[in-house]
């Protein structure tokens, strides 16, 4: 996203960025044009996530540390969360509001989010060669039997931030 790249000048009332601020280095130009392109009263939603406010359980601790380093690097702001209030304030959106909406996946079924996401993890950090394929492989494959052990979980946070353009 570059400045001056989206030909809007306050038009718009509402401006959503789900999950992809983190995504951005330069992440302040993203807030910087979400403000240009809001109408006076225009409100501006952001959905991020914090990878430390994470917690998935392992017998092997150390392991499931190395995994999670490693994968910080698939966004520029793993951490954003914490600095969204100030960067929006710096932008010069008013915060009206922020809360936290949990993820809590107890079980490792097919259609829960930490089994999904374990796959994409487990593809990005092998392309990295930061955890040896074999601890890559005992970390995705312990998640099976800690299911059927009753034994799995998995909690993450999403911070949502809702902030609005001052009226002039
Ligand atoms: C975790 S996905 C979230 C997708 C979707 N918003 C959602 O919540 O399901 C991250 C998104 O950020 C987008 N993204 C990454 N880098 C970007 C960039 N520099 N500019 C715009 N979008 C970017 C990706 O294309 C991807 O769709």
């Amino acid at each position: 996203m570059r400045p001056n790249s989206v030909n809007l000048m306050r038009l718009l009332t509402l401006w959503c960025a789900r999950q992809v601020a983190e995504y951005i280095a330069d992440v302040d130009v993203v807030l910087s044009e979400a403000f240009r392109v809001l109408k006076p009263d225009g409100r501006t939603i952001f959905i991020t996530t914090d990878w430390d406010a994470l917690v998935w359980y392992s017998d092997d601790a150390k392991r499931m540390a190395a995994v999670l380093k490693s994968w910080e690097a698939h966004c520029a702001h793993p951490r954003l969360p914490g600095t969204m209030p100030h960067r929006l304030k710096n932008a010069g959106f008013r915060l009206n509001d922020a809360f936290v909406y949990s993820l809590l996946n107890l079980s490792y079924d097919d259609d829960s989010y930490s089994k999904g996401l374990s796959t994409i993890i487990e593809k990005f950090v092998g392309g990295r060669g930061d955890v040896s394929a074999s601890d890559l492989n005992d970390w995705l494959s312990e998640f099976a039997p800690l299911n059927e052990a009753g034994r799995y979980f998995f909690s993450s946070n999403r911070y949502i931030f809702k902030a609005s353009r001052p009226a002039l």
